[in-house]
């Protein structure tokens, strides 16, 4: 992944989403991460963590999040990134979404603004949708199984847009990992991890589809990039 330049594959239609013809992928699975299990603090969580904020800038995470919360986030919208982890994300996009509320297992990290929400709680319990009108989610939604997304996707019924970046389930991707994880030292961990996240990941539109989003009120689009992301604008129609 870090010796390629990404490739976004030209931006689609409504409700349309393009295969990243170089790669086949087979049936989702869904598996427990070890990161989920750690404690935060431990030195292979801070391990994974660092991983992943390396492996997040390879795939250019913050600058997509960065560029499409600019150009479709409406002036004074609440928003929530959901998974925020150590707030890592938020912090590139306080600049776009000062008020950017968080959501995690993990607690409230030490940086984050005191006049900003942090929610320790877990996502299927979440009570407080209607406060957001904008959903992010990075590296996140690959955690659940077909009937979560499907409980999540009506919880998020009342937003207005979901935005997420998510692993694209593809051999290509899988190979791709293996190359680039000797590459940047990563963690056992994180090795572990990648694999899992990547069979549970999402093809062309697939996410929208597990969350059961109703194209008439919705319309998405769904990205491919070369590097291995599976990207979703998702936006109530008006
Ligand atoms: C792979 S990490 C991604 C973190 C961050 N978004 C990033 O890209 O660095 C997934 C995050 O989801 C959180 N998480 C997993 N299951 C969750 C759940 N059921 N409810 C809330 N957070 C959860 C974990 O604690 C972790 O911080």
């Amino acid at each position: 992944m870090a010796l390629m330049k990404t490739k976004i594959l030209p931006k689609l239609g409504i409700n349309q989403s393009r295969q990243n013809s170089a790669a086949g992928g087979g049936v989702r699975v869904v598996a427990p991460e070890s990161l989920d299990g750690l404690p935060p603090d431990s030195p292979e969580a801070r391990a994974s963590r660092r991983d992943l904020r390396v492996l997040n800038g390879l795939l250019g995470t913050n600058a997509w999040f960065g560029g499409v919360m600019r150009e479709r986030v409406r002036a004074g919208e609440a928003v929530l990134e959901i998974g925020a982890g150590t707030g890592e994300l938020a912090r590139h996009l306080r600049p776009v979404a000062p008020g950017l509320a968080g959501l995690d297992l993990l607690a409230r990290p030490g940086d984050w603004p005191a006049t900003a929400p942090w929610f320790q709680t877990d996502v299927l319990s979440f009570a407080d949708w209607d406060r957001f009108p904008v959903v992010i989610g990075n590296l996140f939604f690959h955690h659940f199984d077909p009937a979560q997304l499907a409980g999540l996707g009506a919880q998020l019924g009342g937003a207005r847009m979901i935005i997420a970046n998510e692993p694209l389930r593809t051999t290509l991707t899988a190979r791709l990992f293996s190359l680039v994880s000797p590459l940047m030292g990563a963690h056992p961990v994180t090795r572990h991890d990648g694999r899992i996240s990547i069979a549970a990941g999402f093809r062309h539109d697939e996410l929208a589809r597990l969350l059961q989003l109703d194209p008439e009120v919705w319309h998405w689009r769904a990205e491919e990039t070369w590097l291995g992301a599976n990207r979703l604008v998702a936006e109530r129609r008006s």
